[in-house]
C-alpha cells in the first residue's frame, strides 16, 4: 500500500474530539454500546458483560474498556498516520487483538458496525462542533486500524 496522506489538521480534529469525549467516559462509553445494540442487536451475546442483562449497564468497568481503546486505539492511529503515512501497531498488541476477536466471534461485517455506532457517538458528544471533516478523519483512521486487526485474525485463522 502507498503512503497515506493524513494531513495535521484532520489529526487536530480527531485528538480534539477524543479531548471532548474523555470527560465523559461513562456517558459516552454507554451511548457507543447501545448504539452497537441498536443497529446489530445480535453482537449482545458476544459481550461477556452484556450477555446477562437486558440493558447496556452504566459505568461497567469492561465496557468502558472496550469503548476506550476502541477511540484511543483510533486516535493513536490518527497521529501515527500523520507522523509516519502508516499504522503501527506493537506486534504483541496486534496479535492479542486478533485472537481476542476471534475469540470473541467477531466477524468483518462487525467492525462497519463498530464504525457507524463511533461515529453516531462523536456526533452525539460533539454537538455543533461535529461535521463531515471529523467524520471523515476518524473514519480513515479506524478503517485502517480495523484493517490492521481484520488481517491479523486472517492470518490466526
Ligand atoms: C475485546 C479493542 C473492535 C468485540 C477487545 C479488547 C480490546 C479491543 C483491546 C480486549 C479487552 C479490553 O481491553 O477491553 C478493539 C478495537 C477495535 C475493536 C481497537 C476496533 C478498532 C471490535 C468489534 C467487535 C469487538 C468490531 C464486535 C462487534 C470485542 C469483544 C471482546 C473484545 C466481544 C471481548 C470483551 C469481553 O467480552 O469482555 N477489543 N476492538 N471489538 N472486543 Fe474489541
Amino acid at each position: 500500500m502507498g503512503e497515506i496522506v493524513f494531513t495535521e489538521k484532520q489529526e487536530a480534529l480527531v485528538k480534539e474530539s477524543w479531548e471532548i469525549l474523555k470527560q465523559d467516559i461513562p456517558k459516552y462509553s454507554l451511548h457507543f454500546f447501545s448504539q452497537i445494540l441498536e443497529i446489530a442487536p445480535a453482537a449482545k451475546d458476544m459481550f461477556s458483560f452484556l450477555r446477562d442483562t437486558d440493558e447496556v449497564p452504566y459505568n461497567n468497568p469492561k465496557l468502558k474498556a472496550h469503548a476506550v481503546k476502541v477511540f484511543k486505539m483510533t486516535c493513536e492511529t490518527a497521529i501515527q498516520l500523520r507522523e509516519k503515512g502508516k499504522v503501527v501497531v506493537a506486534d504483541t498488541t496486534l496479535q492479542y487483538l486478533g485472537s481476542v476477536h476471534l475469540k470473541s466471534g467477531v466477524l468483518d461485517p462487525h467492525f462497519e458496525v463498530v464504525k457507524e455506532a463511533l461515529v453516531r457517538t462523536l456526533k452525539e458528544g460533539l454537538g455543533e462542533k461535529y461535521n463531515e471533516e471529523v467524520e471523515g478523519a476518524w473514519s480513515q483512521a479506524y478503517d485502517h486500524l480495523a484493517l490492521a486487526i481484520k488481517t491479523e485474525m486472517k492470518q490466526e485463522d
